[in-house]
């Protein structure tokens, strides 16, 4: 076969690498899309303990988001939205659930430094009493890509490579640098060029964990008790103020503090000082989907508050640092697809993706018996099943119980009742384009939010991005990512360019 051709760790061709397979066009993902899981799984096992061979007892970083802060504290319903979920965490007004949070960084590993350029997560562990809930969202309300099997290719490009090299230094002897890399990803990927805006924007670098907002970014689907669905986008909006560092200010706070932002974090809850977030939600009526101008299931795009406005949900407080931060924080273990019944996935590509890769990761990271740590495990309910046995097994695991089912022994039963709505499936299997809708273009929210910008944050902005891309080796890479600029406004995309000139004839 000639080099060229992109092949399967098995040596078959590979016919797309930019869209994953889905039950026809902007269906979910399909389990037979083995390049793409075979791609994630890989991915979730790229690293290694250091120095050791694998033991049975191993256990290392997160292949991403490996730098993180959590707390615990409760989530409070405030508001009535039983019209849109019968979910039973959010059923009463005055109700409190239980929760776990970790804030984390993304691209850096585990010696890294909190005040970068990076998006933050937002991790969210809700233990109701139908099971835990995890919200895992970030900081911003977008993301780079749209499909799952390019984010393994994405982070690739962002993180050192190969290790051993200075993150944005310079590079091997071919001369290679590291910002030919980031640049290289997204002069390929205009659907980034939003979220590209965002990062290098003011609140590429937050303050604090406390002062940022979070996300869940992607659509769910919520289902009420009439079975009537609705997609749904979570927005938790600090109620400490927004707080940003310029890049000078954050080369100053990492020199001075490289936990800065766990330091904060920390003091605080010891200080007494309860950090909150209010949860708001936009609500979509499943029928509107299809018409709308663009696809509400696309992770790269927002969806603006005029046509869904934010409805008001409840309150998350942060009250409790964890005792074991390597017992309770490092070995959390959060994933999109643990819902509660009301609850569910939509077709957004990029989080069906995410349901197959986090339980994944963490029965690599962690082992099979991960759900059994105390900061996994339900707390408001019991978990009853017929697992059993593993590494790491510690829990009675059903004792003498039957190990089968169905079985005839008053064992554990299903409920029959089904958790969300169904999602429309239309046409053949396949690795589709999202189905078309009027304004579906990768810029338009991009010249959006720049033209949002006062003054000075332009004229940041632009001094970030030329920055960065100014240090990119081949003229054609810079050229594909001006287009880009251009496209989303007239005015960013000259003023990126001039600045960039400037630059590379200094
Ligand atoms: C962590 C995969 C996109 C938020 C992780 C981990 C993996 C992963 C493997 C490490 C899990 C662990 O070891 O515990 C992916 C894939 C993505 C994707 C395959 C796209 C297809 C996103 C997006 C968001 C996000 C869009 C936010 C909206 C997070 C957070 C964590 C995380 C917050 C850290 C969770 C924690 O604190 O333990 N991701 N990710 N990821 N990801 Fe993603």
């Amino acid at each position: 076969m000639s080099q060229r051709v992109l092949t399967t760790e098995s040596g078959a061709p590979v016919a797309d690498n930019q869209n994953s397979a889905t039950a026809g066009v902007g269906g979910p993902l399909l389990l037979q899309d083995q390049r793409l899981l075979e791609k994630l799984a890989r991915f979730n096992r790229e690293r290694i303990p250091v120095g050791a061979p694998p033991t049975p007892l191993r256990q290392w970083g997160r292949v991403v988001h490996a730098r993180g802060s959590g707390a615990y504290g409760h989530f409070e319903v405030t508001d009535d939205v039983t019209e849109f979920t019968y979910t039973d965490f959010l059923s009463t007004v005055g109700r409190r659930t239980e929760v776990f949070v970790r804030f984390s960084t993304v691209a850096d590993s585990l010696g890294g430094a909190d005040a970068v350029r990076d998006p933050r997560g937002f991790a969210v562990k809700f233990y109701t009493e139908e099971g835990n809930y995890d919200l895992v969202g970030n900081n911003a309300p977008v993301f780079f890509i749209k499909d799952p099997i390019k984010f393994p290719d994405f982070i690739h490009s962002q993180k050192r490579d190969p290790p051993p090299r200075l993150k944005g230094a310079a590079g091997p002897p071919s001369g290679r640098q590291e910002p030919d890399n980031v640049w290289d990803f997204w002069a390929h990927s205009p659907e980034a060029t939003h979220q590209v805006t965002w990062l290098m924007g003011d609140r590429g670098i937050p303050a604090s964990y406390r002062h940022m907002n979070g996300y869940g970014s992607h659509t769910y689907q919520w289902t009420n008790s009439r079975g009537e669905a609705f997609f749904v986008k979570y927005h938790f909006k600090t109620n400490q103020g927004i707080r940003c560092l310029s890049a000078e200010q954050a080369a100053e706070t990492v020199g001075r503090d490289a936990n800065s932002h766990q330091t904060d974090l920390l003091q605080a809850i010891e200080r007494g000082v309860r950090p909150s977030w209010t949860l708001y939600v936009q609500l979509m009526p499943t029928a509107e989907a299809g018409g709308y101008r663009f696809n509400p299931f696309d992770l790269t795009k927002v969806w603006p508050h005029q046509d869904y406005p934010l409805r008001r949900v409840g309150r998350l407080v942060l009250d409790r640092n964890p005792d074991n931060v390597f017992a309770e924080v490092e070995q959390a273990a959060f994933s999109p697809n643990n819902f509660v019944p009301g609850i569910g996935p939509s077709p957004d590509k990029m989080l069906q993706g995410r349901l197959f890769a986090y339980a994944d990761a963490h029965r690599y990271r962690l082992g099979v018996n991960h759900t059994l740590l105390a900061v996994n495990a339900p707390r408001a309910t019991t978990a009853q099943n017929y697992g059993r046995d593993g590494l790491m097994a510690s829990n009675p695991q059903g004792r003498y119980a039957k190990n089968y089912e169905p079985n005839s022994y008053d064992g554990p039963v299903e409920t029959g009742r089904p958790l969300a709505a169904p999602l429309a499936v239309n046409g053949h299997t396949g690795t589709h384009e999202a189905p078309p809708h009027t304004k579906d273009d990768d810029f338009f929210q991009a010249g959006e939010l720049f033209r949002l910008m006062s003054a000075e944050e332009k004229s940041r902005l632009v001094a970030n991005i030329a920055g960065g891309l100014s240090q990119v080796s081949r003229d054609d890479v810079i050229e594909k990512n001006l287009a880009h600029f251009h496209a989303a406004d007239p005015e960013y995309g000259r003023r990126v360019e001039e600045a960039v000139r400037a630059l590379r004839e200094d």
